[in-house]
């Protein structure tokens, strides 16, 4: 395993950069921001480049993970990149048959239900995921002091896609299992724990500055189910990783509820959606940990005057705290205008500049 990362370098340089900064709750020049699916189908030159080529098949290409992982870098001067990537690109790679299919997403040919199906979710290799090595490293020599965000999914999140067999509203399947089997759901969960480990693993020992553990489904849980049946596995992941020192970032939709639990999994950092206010949420995840959030995303449907009074709205109620990174609520939308997202981060940087 790789060296433990440095947190300090010379001004200027990646762990100097406004985004690690405030992930750390230090000082920053301004508020960083960046955005989640930010590289994807709100931008013409990622359609282009993304013609005729599926999904997953893209996530293997390392020049193609490049290319689109820079383009909203170079658009919208955001703070950080992200991975291009999907949360099931690791099951993909240990076998699972899956694939994602556009304007649905991600669909599983057999779902997992059965101890018998656990058998199909074999621990991950490094080598299986050669190409994520790759595309890493050529990011991370192109994107300087720009720092890089890896991610995955989490356990709870996969396990709904696994166990459902694609996107669910309700996810019955998924409950049905948590409640009805708890022996055989700890063992799903933890196996997707150390997949989901040796994912980030891979990332950060490439150059990775700091990684998102996305819940995006976790909201559909009662605290005390969270706590019992989905905390321990998540904890899992971020213990896995802690020793690199790379800034952890915790997130999941409508989450109001959930966001003391989030923290308690162990990150440096906690997402929360735009049901909360940042200055609440913060309270709630309680102290020494940075705040990520919370502009809903399709506020960026609306004029540029009414998107700027939402987004002053956000800094206003940041303004006390130490460590608030600028982001949406949830994913850019894929019909979102780009322009607003560049006039939105000129206008955090400006408004935040100290
Ligand atoms: O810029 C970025 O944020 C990096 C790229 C990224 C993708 N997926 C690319 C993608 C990230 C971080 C994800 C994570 C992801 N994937 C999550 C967690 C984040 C969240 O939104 O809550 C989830 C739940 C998934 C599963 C998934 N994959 C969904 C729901 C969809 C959308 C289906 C659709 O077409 O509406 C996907 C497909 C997907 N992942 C696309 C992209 C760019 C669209 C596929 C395409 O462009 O053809």
């Amino acid at each position: 395993s790789g060296q433990p990362q440095q947190t300090q370098d010379a001004p200027g340089g990646v762990q100097d950069s406004a985004f690690l900064r405030a992930c750390r709750r230090e000082t920053v020049p301004h508020t960083p921001v960046w955005f989640m699916r930010q590289a994807g189908r709100s931008l013409p030159e990622y359609r282009k480049l993304r013609e005729g080529i599926a999904m997953l098949d893209s996530c293997m290409r390392p020049d193609l993970v490049a290319e689109i992982t820079l383009q909203p870098v170079r658009r919208h001067g955001v703070d950080a990149a992200i991975y291009f990537s999907d949360i099931v690109v690791p099951l993909k790679a240990i076998g699972v048959d899956l694939d994602i299919k556009p304007g649905v997403g991600p669909v599983v040919e057999k779902p997992i239900r059965t101890r018998a199906d656990l058998e199909r979710l074999r621990p991950l290799d490094p080598e299986d995921v050669g190409y994520v090595t790759e595309a890493v490293g050529i990011l991370t020599r192109e994107l300087g002091s720009t720092p890089l965000i890896g991610f995955a999914g989490a356990p709870f999140t996969l396990a709904s896609y696994l166990v459902e067999g694609g996107p669910s509203k309700n996810h019955e399947h998924t409950k049905a299992l948590m409640y009805g089997d708890p022996e055989l759901w700890a063992e799903l969960l933890d196996r997707l724990a150390g997949i989901t480990a040796t994912f980030l693993q891979v990332q950060i020992e490439a150059g990775a500055s700091a990684v998102q553990l996305f819940d995006s489904w976790a909201g559909a849980l009662a605290p005390e189910d969270y706590r019992a049946s989905v905390l321990p596995a998540s904890a899992k992941v971020f213990d896995a990783v802690a020793s690199y020192g790379v800034p952890r970032i915790h997130f999941g939709v409508g989450t109001g509820e959930l966001l003391g639990l989030l923290g308690e999994a162990g990150p440096e950092v906690v997402g929360a959606d735009w049901r909360v206010p940042v200055d609440e949420a913060a309270r709630r995840v309680g102290p020494g940990k940075a705040v990520q959030g919370n502009l809903d995303p399709a506020v960026l449907f609306a004029p540029r005057e009414a998107v700027e009074r939402q987004a002053a709205r956000i800094l206003e109620s940041a303004r006390g705290l130490e460590g608030h990174i600028f982001n949406l609520g949830h994913g850019v939308l894929p019909d979102t205008d780009p322009q607003a997202l560049t006039d939105l981060v000129s206008y955090v940087h400006e408004q935040s500049a100290r």
